[in-house]
């Protein structure tokens, strides 16, 4: 009976996936663009189908691609997309891009996959921006802060989609741009590794998930890049966890409204800028509520816990001096927000990171010192119910302690629930 059993629903899988139709992306050999062939397949590969870039080829992804709509379609990354490595040549095709926004890769509809090699290990299934030659570029080019004319990495607008083992490495700038309800993020990496101690060439821009959407799983990725390790820009129900971001920015929620019920859960920070980050603009109108961070292990972070509604960018606000608001600046309104379990290093002896390119930099905060534990930069009756529990960071050097930045009058509830001393100075749990 049991035999039968598994049988018959092998028999019934087996009916499933012969439904799935198999177009197998061609390589055309040397000198040739892939996205020829692939473009060719698409008419008949768009719906019910599985796209495969096979294992052990390196396929020549000379132009940008747009998938179009897709409908129950997994697209394999089996071998290795190759994007082209003439740094004019990609500036010109962006230039050409009305707005300037050119995805390399862009696609959109319901139920779509895009899967890597099931073998993590593996040689193929990266997909290959050559993006150091553009960061290394950048320090010679003003104005600093990354060429102009980069592309971004992949848009994918859908329901219920997932991205399961793929790899990017060294990516141009912003790898994913995810909008869509229902979405499954698991096993992937991102390298845009650099060498922390040559902050002269910085992978600017280089956040590894934009995110717009609601019922969100994000579980065991991998990033190493120079900008958000995530961000959380739009959605609601939205689960980050298990999660190790080296370098960069941090698990963010970046947005100035229509943010709820957020959790980034385990999350480990390595020589990262910030840790943790809610980030909202100056002069923002809007509410976010529900978020947590918890169980953080950090290494190394300039700002472990980081909250700012006056978020500064030194692209656009070249010249100003942040920290100096003007009378009746507005912010974002957050509550509920929590951070539970907090533990690590804080970096007291080299601060910061190459993403400074300003003076004041960028992240320069008014009364924060080089071993700032936790920076709240929030203004005057902008923040209700924000609590931070079981904080345990200690100076990577094992020098002085660890320093909070704190305004009482940032909380219409009062300090009694925030679970530390709201001053600018040492950290003193209550
Ligand atoms: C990639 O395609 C372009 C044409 O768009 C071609 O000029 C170039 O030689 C190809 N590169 C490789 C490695 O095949
Ligand atoms: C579409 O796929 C079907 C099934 O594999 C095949 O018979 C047909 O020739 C394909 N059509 C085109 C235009 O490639
Ligand atoms: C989603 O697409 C996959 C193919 O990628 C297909 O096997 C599956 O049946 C689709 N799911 C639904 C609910 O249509
Ligand atoms: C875009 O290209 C035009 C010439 O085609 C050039 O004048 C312009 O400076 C370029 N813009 C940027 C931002 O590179
Ligand atoms: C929240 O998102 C998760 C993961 O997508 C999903 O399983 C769950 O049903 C969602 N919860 C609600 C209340 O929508
Ligand atoms: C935390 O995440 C790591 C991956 O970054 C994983 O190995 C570990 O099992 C997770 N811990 C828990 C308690 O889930
Ligand atoms: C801490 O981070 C800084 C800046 O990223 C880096 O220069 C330094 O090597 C790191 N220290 C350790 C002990 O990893
Ligand atoms: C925030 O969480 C509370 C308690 O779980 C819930 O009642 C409230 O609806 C949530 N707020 C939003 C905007 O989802
Ligand atoms: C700030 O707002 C108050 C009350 O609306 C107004 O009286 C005052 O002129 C404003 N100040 C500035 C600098 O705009
Ligand atoms: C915080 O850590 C303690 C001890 O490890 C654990 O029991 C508790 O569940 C954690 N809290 C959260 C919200 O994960
Ligand atoms: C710095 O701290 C002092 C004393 O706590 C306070 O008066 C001042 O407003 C703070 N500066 C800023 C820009 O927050
Ligand atoms: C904060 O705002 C309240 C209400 O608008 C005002 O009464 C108070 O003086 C402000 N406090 C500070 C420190 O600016």
């Amino acid at each position: 009976m049991l035999r039968y059993t598994a049988l018959f629903t092998s028999i019934l899988a087996g009916a499933i996936v012969s439904a799935q139709q198999i177009c197998v992306v061609p390589f055309g050999g040397y000198g040739v663009n892939d996205v020829d062939g692939l473009t060719a397949l698409l008419p008949n590969c768009s719906s019910d189908a599985t796209i495969v870039f096979q294992d052990g080829v390196k396929y020549n992804i000379s132009t940008p691609v747009d998938f179009g709509t897709l409908n129950n379609v997994e697209i394999q990354v089996l071998g290795n997309l190759e994007l082209p490595k003439s740094i004019p040549y990609v500036q010109q095709l962006v230039n050409a891009t009305a707005g300037g926004r050119l995805y390399w890769f862009t696609m959109k509809g319901n139920n779509i996959t895009l899967s890597g090699n099931p073998d993590q290990s593996s040689e193929y299934g990266w997909v290959d921006s050559y993006g150091i030659q553009w960061w290394q570029e950048a320090q010679y080019t003003q104005p600093l802060g990354g060429l102009a004319n980069r592309p971004h990495g992949w848009s994918i607008a859908a329901n219920s989609s997932t991205i399961r083992n793929v790899k990017l490495r060294k990516p141009i700038a912003w790898s994913f741009s995810l909008n869509g309800n229902d979405m499954h993020v698991y096993g992937n990496k991102i390298d845009a590794a650099y060498d922390l101690n040559n902050p002269g060439v910085f992978p600017f821009n280089t956040d590894g998930y934009d995110i717009h959407g609601d019922n969100v799983l994000f579980e065991n990725n991998w990033v190493f890049n120079g900008d958000d390790c995530v961000a959380v820009n739009a959605g609601n129900n939205i689960t980050i966890r298990n999660m190790v971001c080296e370098g960069g920015h941090g698990a963010s929620l970046s947005a100035t409204t229509g943010v709820d019920n957020v959790v980034f859960d385990n999350i480990t920070s390595i020589n990262s800028l910030y840790a943790t980050r809610f980030k909202s603009s100056l002069n923002s109108v809007g509410n976010i509520s529900n978020v947590t961070w918890q169980n953080i292990h950090v290494h190394n972070a300039t700002f472990p816990i980081f909250a700012t509604g006056v978020y500064y960018d030194q692209n656009t606000n070249r010249g100003r001096t942040p920290g100096v608001y003007p009378a009746n600046s507005t912010a974002t309104h957050i509550k509920n927000f929590s951070w539970i379990n907090v533990t690590g290093t804080i970096s007291d002896v080299y601060t910061g990171d190459g993403s400074c390119t300003t003076d004041p930099c960028w992240y320069y905060v008014a009364n924060a010192t080089n071993t700032a534990g936790i920076t709240l930069q929030l203004l005057n009756g902008t923040a209700t119910n924000i609590q931070i529990h079981n904080v345990n960071l200690k100076p990577i050097d094992g020098k002085g302690v660890s320093n909070v930045v704190c305004d009482p009058s940032s909380f219409t509830d009062g300090t009694g629930n925030l679970g530390f001393e709201c001053v600018n100075g040492p950290y003193v749990s209550t």
